[in-house]
């Protein structure tokens, strides 16, 4: 991989500054910078084949229509979804789980039935089932983390009993970062009847994943993870799961009829999902991305940024001053802390330096029972940033006494 022939590509890798320092981003699991041929395309919409989609029967809005089923089948290929029809495109990784929890979990759980997922999760992987579970009498209930912060398969099998319904983890958790024993999980979910929603907001802009192989239920990601746009996101489902789930929203563009008895025929998946007019200019925008990514190859970004962390492990376990939660993980952020100091005051510090990370909880607010510390920084890396980065980054660290003196 040609790092700097990428770092090109990024508008905000040239020469952008913050507190008069150059600009190190180190927040990409918040978000990630967009290159050209992505902002090039949100642009094209907007400026050259405007139109809405599957509404209208001019030339235009068949060059729209074909844009945008064809980032369906660009999404379907990046996670090898056997049909593009298995493709929902949603507002978000948070609205995809929201939809399986208010569209499949609903109709499909009952009193006693039971929810697994784990304290790592994300908010987006748990308030949605705390609300459904409290509405329809089911119980959320956790998988242990093991001394390192893994979901162990040993401690799944512990878990799973025959209230067990559902199992929502992250691939890879946007804190401690380990990746998840995906395929065997659904190998024994699958045994026993158990649907698996896999969040791979952290892990699909990151790694290969392939729903086939691995035989998730469903897998939801964020474009804006991924170099593309925020206001879009995506839900894999089989396709037999996607006919059982309820629509949560209705308008135009799902329904194939309805009459003024309120009688409605739905579409087929995914039309049916994707009521009213969708964020265009935000799904060829994520096909840009996802085109671009692969370009690259999922397994170069995957390997260049295990050999990225891994240097910046090392260099930060240099620094006596640093507390690292996640040392061994191979993905992921890693999650530190400055001995002695909130946070938030080394993410400041940090941005005096030009260094964007991130402090607090990351959405991720009942970690803190497991990792006995309330809040962490997070630095988390994509595959455009450098080890010169990092080395800058690993010198801020070492500041130990700016940190101190500025606070005692
Ligand atoms: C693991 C994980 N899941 C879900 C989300 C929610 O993503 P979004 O805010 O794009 O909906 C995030 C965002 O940080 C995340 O890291």
């Amino acid at each position: 991989m040609d790092i700097e022939k990428i770092r090109q590509d990024f508008p905000m890798l040239q020469g952008k500054t913050m507190q008069g320092k150059p600009l190190i981003y180190l927040d990409n699991g918040a978000t990630t910078f967009k290159p050209k041929p992505v902002i090039d395309e949100i642009v094209a919409y907007l400026s050259d084949y405007t139109a809405n989609a599957h509404r209208g029967d001019y030339d235009l809005s068949y060059v729209v229509d074909t844009k945008y089923e064809q980032v369906r089948a660009d999404v379907a290929k990046l996670i090898n979804a056997p049909n593009p029809k298995e493709i929902v495109f949603t507002y978000g990784a948070t609205d995809s789980l929201n939809l399986i929890a208010e569209g499949y979990a609903k109709t499909h759980l009952g009193q006693g039935d039971e929810i697994l997922i784990c304290v790592a999760e994300h908010a987006a992987n748990t308030l949605p089932w705390f609300k459904v579970a409290r509405e329809v009498g089911a119980q959320v209930n956790y998988i242990d983390l093991d001394e390192t912060g893994r979901v162990q398969m040993e401690v799944v099998k512990r878990a799973v009993n025959d209230h067990t319904k559902i199992i929502a983890l992250a691939h890879v958790t946007n804190v401690l970062g380990h990746v998840l024993p995906v395929k065997e999980i659904c190998d024994y979910a699958h045994e026993r009847g158990i649907i698996v929603v896999i969040d791979g907001a952290q892990s699909v802009p990151h790694m290969p994943v392939d729903v086939q192989d691995l035989d998730m239920d469903f897998l939801v990601f964020s474009a804006h993870k991924m170099c593309g746009p925020t206001g879009v996101g995506v839900l894999y489902g089989k396709y037999d799961l996607l006919k059982e789930t309820t629509p949560t929203r209705l308008g135009g563009g799902s329904n194939s009829r309805y009459n003024s008895c309120g009688v409605v025929s739905l579409k087929n998946p995914p039309e049916k999902f994707e009521a009213g007019t969708p964020n265009i200019e935000g799904v060829v925008g994520l096909g840009a991305a996802v085109r671009y990514l692969m370009a690259i190859g999922m397994d170069q970004i995957a390997a260049y940024e295990e050999e990225l962390r891994a240097y910046a492990v090392k260099r930060m376990q240099e620094v006596d001053l640093v507390e690292i939660y996640n040392a061994d993980a191979k993905m992921g952020p890693i999650a530190f802390n400055i001995k002695n100091v909130f946070s938030q005051d080394a993410a400041s510090l940090f941005n005096k330096y030009g260094i964007a990370v991130r402090a607090g909880q990351h959405c991720a607010k009942i970690l803190d029972e497991y990792l006995k510390v309330s809040t962490t920084v997070r630095a988390s890396f994509y595959f455009y940033n450098t080890k010169e980065e990092i080395d800058a980054f690993v010198e801020v660290c070492k500041k130990g006494d700016d940190f101190l003196d500025a606070f005692f």
